[in-house]
């Protein structure tokens, strides 16, 4: 059995706060078919259901930290999939360029953008699932 480290010991039954921002079209069916799947997934996200991931402003990340949300996904249909050509590319760009001001207020570890089909269900609890756990280790953001 893995032994677990300190830090995951501190945060014991610490239940984190993700937001997920998911397109109406691809990854917000990707959750619905994970639901009706019955994949199981931590309880611990909260989705924001937007038409493209295109819309999600870099203003919305940053904002929804200052509020104490703990970790943020994008998703998105997969790049050459996206139902307004070109949203996700869009929002691949500028995420992107926010990287250095992720990484200034060290924050990038909480927050990452991915690409779920709607026949991905199983994939969308798996990331839900395994980014979870990351939060889990990283604790609570504001203490
Ligand atoms: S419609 Fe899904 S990312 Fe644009």
């Amino acid at each position: 059995m893995k032994s677990k480290t300190k830090n995951e010991e501190e945060h014991i039954g610490f239940r984190p706060n993700i937001l997920c921002f998911c397109c109406s079209w691809c990854s917000y069916a990707g959750a619905d078919l994970a639901g009706v799947s019955r994949f199981q997934y931590p309880p611990s996200i909260r989705i924001v259901r937007v038409m493209c991931s295109g819309r999600v402003d870099p203003a919305f990340i940053l904002e929804a930290f200052k509020d104490g949300i703990d970790g943020i996904l994008v998703t998105g249909c997969h790049i050459g999939d996206c139902h307004y050509l070109k949203g996700n590319e869009y929002a691949k760009e500028r995420i992107e360029r926010y990287q250095d001001v992720l990484k200034m207020l060290g924050l990038e570890k909480r927050f990452k953008l991915e690409w779920v089909s709607a026949s991905e269900g199983k994939r969308f609890s798996e990331l839900i699932t395994e980014f979870t756990a990351q939060i889990k280790k990283l604790g609570p953001l504001i203490q």
